[in-house]
């Protein structure tokens, strides 16, 4: 287990909305360089970057064409090593984004398995054995090639799917997991990462991770054993090498080998609806921290919990404000509303990610026209709003010519009208994070207990060590029968109040209470 990884605290970088040092109207590689003071005071210490290499961008970037070159509308892979250098002198860390289970149509591997004559490449995609041989129950793409046979497809069209086996054969196309075809797929998404890991990156947020062999039973069985060879390869030669994945059930990954596993907020489950739950009609959103919505903490904590203690002796489970696939808070929650969610977030055990923008409240932006195979993700891939100025502070380049169009609202949130501003999102997730960096209780491994919780009440009282903290986000003073005697050591809000036997949180606060040493 990379030791850093228990006080990471991560950013997420949507590269393209990040910061245009050149002028072209889309983020790059300098830009993020030069903001990583701007994340290392934040409080953040890690970077996650998404996809940031050669692509025909079909799909933002999931789509690579070449896994061992930065785009060039990005900059050049020394740009790339530099940001890497620059992170470590900071004292903070970065994971590369790999995408193991699909290329874009576009790259040579998949150019020479679409040849008609065998080659290396032949079976370095899954192929059915002929054109009129399309099977019901797959995304098969065909006739699009030179090669006799259709191709499978992992996300969209463009995205054949790399060849890795099947777990369960049912077709004669279907190669078995150790078939050398299939082990010579896994060896070469293990040479990308040594190519990057040898140039300082410092891991991998794995994207679909659990996509990779097909037909895989119910525990993902062969899926994990391919990734427990990878883990292999990493406790040899680069022990401090993070591997977080993509697969959203960290009681699968973790034992598949991945230091943290993403608890992703996916419509109807605990995080979903902890976040955004919507009213039966579907209409007004009834999150647990809506001021007046009456929401439920309980379908989270007790889906958390169950994950969290079957987990917890493995590694971490990664909780998002959101991310590049998932709508903002902002918008549909107030800046005090939002302040009380990451709270809760970011005094959690496991690992923290942070998306950008989100610490000054960006809103997710409906209806708007996707971009690079965004659809309805587009809304939350805007610039970044760093001032009130041209392009919110994004790009020099005139406006049309930008990745995505800005958040043009009067009031659309900004870097610089939050910073130094005491009460403001930015200031509140800034403390917060010092917070969560000077206690080892916060550490993603400390232990975690809940004292006092209700079915669609208030408050949420919850224990990590010595420190405890009472979370109300109703507009009612919310009591509770819980003893907790202390000294303050931060509130947003108006702090609780303690008696002998009960504590009363105020609406719309957050405590943190430290507990008196037993005497
Ligand atoms: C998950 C990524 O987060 C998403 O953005 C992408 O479109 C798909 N995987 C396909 O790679």
């Amino acid at each position: 287990m990379p030791e850093w990884l228990k006080k990471a605290i991560f950013y997420e970088v949507y590269p393209q909305s990040f910061l245009d040092t050149n002028g072209d109207g889309i983020g790059d590689i300098n830009g993020i360089t030069q903001k990583l003071p701007y994340i290392r005071n934040l409080g953040c210490n890690a970077v996650w970057i998404n996809p940031c290499f050669d692509s025909p961008f079909m799909d933002a970037g999931y789509d690579v064409r070449d896994y061992k070159k930065v785009a060039p509308r990005y900059g050049t892979n020394e740009d790339l090593i530099r940001l890497f250098e620059t992170a470590h002198t900071l004292g903070m860390h970065v994971l590369l984004d790999l995408v193991p289970g699909h290329t874009s149509e576009e790259h040579p591997w998949f150019r020479q398995s679409s040849l008609a004559r065998e080659n290396e490449f032949t079976n370095r995609y899954v192929w059915t054995e002929g054109v009129w041989d399309y099977p019901v129950g797959y995304h098969f793409i065909s006739g699009r090639s030179q090669r006799d046979g259709n191709y499978l497809v992992n996300f969209f069209s463009t995205q054949p799917a790399l060849n890795y086996g099947f777990a369960k054969r049912t077709e004669a196309w279907q190669m078995p997991p150790e078939h050398p075809a299939c082990v010579a797929t896994r060896e070469a998404m293990k040479d990308v990462m040594r190519f990057w890991l040898d140039r300082g990156c410092d891991g991998f947020r794995v994207d679909m991770a659990n996509s990779l062999v097909k037909n895989d039973d119910e525990q993902k069985s062969a899926t994990g054993a391919l990734w427990r060879n990878v883990r292999e390869m990493l406790d040899t030669a680069y022990p401090q090498a993070a591997l977080v994945s993509e697969w959203s059930q960290p009681e699968q990954a973790l034992p598949a080998g991945f230091h943290c596993d993403f608890f992703l907020n996916e419509k109807g489950n605990g995080y979903y609806r902890l976040l955004r739950d919507t009213d039966e009609a579907g209409g007004k959103p009834n999150s647990f921290f809506c001021r007046d919505g009456g929401g439920d903490v309980l379908p989270f904590l007790e889906e958390f919990q169950q994950r969290y203690r079957s987990t917890k002796d493995r590694g971490y489970i990664g909780l998002i404000t959101c991310n590049h696939d998932t709508e903002r808070l902002g918008g549909s929650l107030t800046p005090q509303e939002i302040k009380l969610a990451y709270a809760f977030l970011f005094t959690l055990p496991g690992v923290p990610f942070l998306y950008y923008g989100d610490e000054v409240g960006m809103r997710y932006r409906k209806g708007m026209v996707s971009k690079e195979g965004g659809y309805r993700r587009t809304g939350t891939r805007t610039p970044m709003q760093w001032t009130a100025g041209q392009n919110a502070g994004f790009s020099e380049a005139p406006a049309a010519k930008l990745y995505l169009p800005v958040d043009d609202a009067p009031d659309a949130p900004n870097v610089e009208a939050q910073a130094g501003q005491a009460e403001s999102l930015y200031e509140t997730v800034r403390s917060l994070l010092h917070l969560r960096a000077q206690y080892a209780q916060l550490s993603a491994d400390a232990p975690f207990e809940v004292l006092y919780v209700q079915k669609r009440g208030c408050p949420l009282v919850y224990r990590r060590g010595s420190l405890v903290f009472l979370l109300n986000p109703s507009a009612a003073v919310a009591a509770a029968p819980v003893q907790v005697r202390g000294s303050l050591l931060y509130a947003i809000g108006t702090p609780v109040k303690m008696t002998a036997d009960s504590v009363l949180v105020p609406p719309q606060s957050f405590s943190v209470v430290q507990e008196d040493a037993a005497e």
